[in-house]
């Protein structure tokens, strides 16, 4: 499999600036597979000379971009997206190759991805303007929506094509360029988008991807006067940094950050599918997201069927290399990850926690496996609680009060998402509304899709992508007042 991916057409060693593939003369970075650690390639070690020359590209194309129709854009936009579905499988393998996770994952993560495309090919032609009553007679006042400028998208691993596609997408769309920085562990997927953006007809210069130093490029397009917005998607740390440089140049800056997401099952809930949501907010990319559940915070009087039902569910996860059929939870980023993980376990058991299932990493296996694993007892001066742990832990946290679960569930700095089950109307609207999160999972665990909002609250970002409100990220408001 691994020799079928690194020499087909999507695999390239290069960078693509400007329409060009560019390879490093002098530095390199070696990607590996999470299953097994084995080098499956490398890519540029570029620095601040190449993104300087990627920005300039940039911002060449972007006068002949900006004064293409929404509807050309459109058409482009979407013949991208059809493309990434005509080549969804080789895409999903080379995923799998790089990040690890289960071909299924990368599969559907592929789909996703290339409906923010479909989406954006939508809303592009849909930038609408308004016309505002006069205050003199005869003055006529409107507004047009136009495009930022030069973009540059700092994107992670967990999400290797969805995370790019959501910025660029909207970037595109509003007529702005872009220049990508994918996670240094994960390029190849950017650089398969960047093959299809050529073979789909993106001009040169409107879609780049820069590979390397990943300081040294966020300093440079943060000391970019050129360069009008940023947006990251990563740590908090990383995002704070990145804001305070952005400052600058007034840089707009767009954040989506870590999370700390607590999932409340009350005793009016349907108990089977608090569990079934349970798993998929949980174990969704093996615990690998910023909407992955970190705290379960569960009713006293339903917390032993809960918890034995999770058990249950949860014993039945296939761990594995990705590619294996049936396997369902894979291999973590790298070592730091899996030590997180191992942290996260050994001080909740520290602290009065009860280990159910799991517990054991496995690095026999030569990857970075640690079993899924449920601990009870929890409480919220533990690690797991504070922290986002981005793995596959699960942990239980009882509770008596609904006020004591949504004083606890906002008791974190971050505020990305939240979830609660529970049958009772007037409690849904109540708990929503009262939830310090950007995002809400009412009896509902999948909440990520094209057409709704994504972005936190608090520390855990600023602004939104997809849905209409993405593409205001990109674009801005010019009022022009017309006299009599
Ligand atoms: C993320 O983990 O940053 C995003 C995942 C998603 O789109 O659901």
């Amino acid at each position: 499999m691994r020799d079928q991916i690194v020499n087909s057409r999507f695999f390239k060693q290069a960078c693509y600036i400007d329409g060009r593939w560019i390879k490093s003369n002098e530095d390199w970075i070696d990607v590996d597979n999470p299953a097994n650690g084995d080098i499956i390639g490398r890519v540029p070690k570029f620095s601040a000379v190449q993104t300087s020359q990627a920005i300039s590209a940039a911002a060449q194309a972007l006068p002949a971009w900006r004064a293409t129709s929404a509807a050309e854009r459109s058409a482009l936009l979407r013949c991208w997206a059809e493309l990434m579905l005509q080549h969804a499988d080789a895409l999903a393998a080379l995923m799998t190759l790089e990040q690890g996770k289960p071909l299924v994952e990368a599969k559907a993560e592929i789909v996703y991805a290339a409906s923010y495309f479909t989406w954006f090919a939508e809303e592009a032609k849909r930038a609408y303007g308004e016309t505002i009553p006069a205050v003199k007679p005869g003055q006529h006042i409107v507004t047009i929506k136009q495009g930022v400028g030069v973009c540059a998208a700092i994107t992670p691993w967990n999400f290797p094509t969805s995370m790019i596609t959501r910025k660029a997408g909207a970037a595109l769309a509003a007529g702005c360029t872009i220049i990508v920085k994918p996670a240094s562990a994960t390029p190849f997927s950017a650089l398969a988008l960047a093959v299809l953006a050529e073979e789909a007809g993106i001009p040169s210069g409107v879609f780049n991807v820069i590979t390397g130093n990943a300081s040294a490029i966020a300093a440079t397009f943060t000391a970019s006067a050129v360069v009008t917005k940023i947006s990251f998607t990563g740590s908090t740390k990383i995002g704070s940094q990145l804001m305070a440089n952005a400052a600058q140049h007034i840089q707009k800056i767009s954040l989506e950050l870590g999370g700390n997401a607590p999932f409340i099952v009350f005793d009016d809930a349907s108990i089977d599918k608090a569990v079934a949501g349970a798993m998929a907010a949980k174990f969704r990319n093996t615990g690998q997201t910023c909407v992955c559940v970190n705290r379960f915070l569960v009713q006293r009087a339903v917390e032993p069927e809960f918890r034995k039902k999770l058990a249950i569910a949860m014993a039945e996860l296939i761990l594995g290399d990705g590619f294996d059929e049936g396997v369902n939870q894979s291999a973590l980023i790298n070592r730091a990850a899996v030590e997180k993980v191992n942290d996260h376990i050994n001080d909740a058991v520290a602290q009065g926690g009860q280990l159910i299932l799991g517990g054991v990493s496995c690095p026999q296996q030569g990857g970075n496996y640690i079993e899924p694993t449920l601990i009870a007892n929890g409480h919220s001066a533990m690690s797991v609680c504070c922290e986002e742990t981005f793995g596959p832990l699960a942990v239980i946290i009882p509770f008596d009060k609904e006020s004591e679960a949504i004083a606890m569930a906002n008791d974190t700095p971050l505020g990305l998402a939240a979830y609660f089950y529970s049958d009772n109307i007037h409690r849904c609207w109540r708990v929503a509304e009262q939830l310090e999160a950007g995002m809400v999972g009412i009896n509902e665990s999948i909440i990520s899709n094209a057409s709704a909002p994504f972005g936190g609250v608090k520390s855990s970002g600023l602004g939104r992508e997809g849905s209409k409100y993405g593409l205001d990220e990109y674009m801005e408001v010019k009022y022009l007042c017309f006299g009599s």
